[in-house]
């Protein structure tokens, strides 16, 4: 690996399990991406997410319509969090909500998010967990796949970064395909993110 001199500081948005975020996680760990995670911020106070966060001692904070009911603080509290905890790039792991104005213009192109389908297909408002797959099976797919993509106002709309396809087997159910997308995109975050750090990747482009 060829990092850059400065390890890739990030912040992370969660929901829910956070699985994504445990396995970049370990990579940091295991020497496997250069970066150095700064924050855990949750929707969800109950996340899984916080949780892994705060087993490896990184600040893991609930930012809610709970806690900002008014969408811009809101908006301005997460992008302060981040900011706050010297986050430079924002890893999206299975975060459930729109990014707002005042996250995407403190990150400008370094917003990036995974998503279990080979966008454009699949994608957009209401493609979400098991939805996804179970639209791809319902097209009849021989596919699938995750796909890795640079964050914009809309929901799944910006350029991808990068990609890597999952064969439907014969039998699936959403729940089968779901588990084989997510161990793809488990290795797939982690290794988008090292090619980022390496300079093999430029968001600017
Ligand atoms: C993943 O399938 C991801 O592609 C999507 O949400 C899911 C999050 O899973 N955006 P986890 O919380 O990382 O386990």
């Amino acid at each position: 690996m060829t990092p850059l001199s400065v390890p890739l500081r990030l912040g992370f948005l969660a929901s829910h399990g956070g699985s994504n975020l445990q396995a970049i996680l370990d990579a940091i760990a295991e020497g496997r991406l250069h970066a150095e995670a700064r924050v855990a911020i949750s929707n969800n106070s109950a996340s899984k997410a916080l949780e892994r966060a705060r087993h490896r001692g990184i600040p893991a904070l609930h930012i809610s319509g709970q806690t900002h009911p008014e969408p811009e603080a809101l908006d301005a509290a997460i992008a302060e969090a981040l900011t706050g905890h010297g986050a430079e790039w924002v890893v999206l792991a299975g975060y459930m909500k729109k990014i707002g104005p005042s996250v995407l213009q403190a990150f400008p192109h370094r917003i990036v998010n995974i998503h279990p389908a080979l966008l454009p297909n699949f994608g957009g408002k209401g493609m979400y967990g098991i939805q996804v797959h179970e639209a791809v099976l319902a097209a009849g797919e021989r596919e699938s796949g995750a796909s890795i993509h640079v964050v914009d106002s809309e929901y799944d709309r910006g350029p991808v970064l990068a990609q890597e396809r999952v064969p439907v087997e014969p039998g699936d159910t959403p729940e089968t395909l779901q588990a084989r997308v997510l161990a793809v995109e488990h290795r797939l975050y982690a290794a988008t993110l090292q090619r980022i750090a390496a300079g093999e990747i430029d968001l600017d482009a």
